[in-house]
């Protein structure tokens, strides 16, 4: 069973420091050494958008994601956020292969997973494991929690006997915080956090090396919220799981992330360390969506600088040219208004990456 010795709690506060030293012009996202267990490379996910109704013709097409690089260390986690909209959960699913890749490649331990079919698509996909936003939309209702959780031990074939399947499940519900004796009830029998307990146990079934978490947290109550996020840090220290935790909320995202990667319209405009991106922010964007986050230090409340985003982030339909925040930028300079900026991603310190169109921005 596991220790409840990690608490977590909503963070005080956020100190920004501007830096303007650039190091390096590499277009690497990930400056450790390490080989990565995951790694993502200028992946494009393209939604083409058809019209007509018996001749369909492609009349545009949705850039949800658009060239994005990412890679992920064994035991790792790595938070992605950015507004609705942004591209994080279609980036979840393409690692998943629930969406298919239109360009770019998606390395599991080096392996290209775009080009996985059949029983290697079987195999990998035992790799990995997703935890989904809604935990009673994403649970089949017809299912008990026991058969829930068991399903993937099946799909995968990783229990021989009636019996043994009956004790990994016990197990598994168990490492979730539940009672064995939950296994024949059903998901609208349960609270909202104990099935987001069941998709956990579900994800974690057949033994994933990586954890793709969306909004793992959202749709639960703030005190259920920090009992779920506890759970999910204490499973990462007994299996040393990787996970990509895609949130919203940045004060989630900075208890339990390692790094952190900011998306917006499609795109990384900046990632680095927790430290870098939450004490030394450089893109606007990620400047105006800290400025949101509430402090629990009255003193800093007060002077705390609130950057208000006009607007909401535009259609991946008619994405704007040049820098795709130039419409709801607060400060845009001349170049940025003539599409003068040239776009990608540059480190400006060892790991720590931003548009190279916002390395002086702040
Ligand atoms: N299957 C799909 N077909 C067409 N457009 C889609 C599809 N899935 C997502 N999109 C669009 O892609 C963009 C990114 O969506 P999503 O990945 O869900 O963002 P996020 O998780 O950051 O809110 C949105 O504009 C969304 O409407
Ligand atoms: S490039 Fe210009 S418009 Fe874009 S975020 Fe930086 S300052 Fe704003
Ligand atoms: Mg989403």
């Amino acid at each position: 069973m596991l220790g409840t010795q990690t608490s977590w709690q909503k963070p005080a506060g956020n100190n920004y420091v501007t830096i303007t030293t650039a190091h390096s012009t590499t277009d690497e996202t990930d400056s450790n050494s390490q080989s990565p267990l995951l790694d993502i490379r200028d992946l494009k996910v393209h939604f083409p958008v058809t019209e007509g109704f018996i001749i369909q013709r492609q009349v545009g097409v949705i850039k949800a994601v658009d060239g994005v690089n990412l890679s992920v260390n064994p035991g790792e986690t790595l938070g992605l956020v950015g507004e609705s909209g942004s591209g994080k959960t279609t980036i979840g699913r393409a690692i998943l292969k629930l969406e298919n890749a239109t360009e770019g490649q998606i390395l599991l331990n080096g392996e290209d997973i775009t080009k996985s079919t059949g029983n290697r698509l079987r195999d990998v996909r035992r790799q990995l494991g997703m935890v989904f936003q809604d935990p009673f939309g994403s649970l089949n209702p017809r299912m008990s929690a026991g058969n829930l959780v068991g399903e993937p031990l099946k799909i995968h074939g990783l229990t021989t006997t009636k019996s043994e399947y009956k004790r990994r499940v016990a197990e598994l519900l168990k490492i979730v915080g539940l009672n064995s004796m939950m296994a024949g009830r059903y998901p609208h029998e349960f609270s909202g956090g104990q099935r987001q307990r069941i998709g956990v146990a579900r994800a974690l079934a057949a033994k994933p090396d990586v954890m793709v978490l969306d909004e793992p947290v959202s749709a639960l109550d703030v005190s259920i919220q920090a009992q779920v996020i506890n759970l999910i840090k204490d499973l990462q220290t007994e299996f040393g799981l990787a996970y990509i935790f895609i949130a919203h909320d940045l004060s989630v995202v900075r208890n339990i992330s390692d790094r952190v990667a900011v998306m917006y319209l499609g795109k990384i405009v900046e990632i680095g360390s927790r430290d870098d991106i939450y004490n030394h922010p450089k893109h606007a964007y990620t400047r105006a969506l800290l400025s949101a986050v509430p402090t629990a230090n009255p003193d800093l409340e007060r002077s705390r600088e609130r950057i208000v985003l006009e607007g909401d982030i535009p259609s991946p339909l008619n994405p704007p040219s040049g820098c795709v925040f130039r419409p709801r930028c607060p400060k845009p300079t001349e170049d940025c208004r003539d599409g003068k900026i040239e776009m990608g991603l540059i480190e400006i310190n060892p790991g720590h990456f931003v548009d190279k169109c916002c390395v002086n921005c702040g």
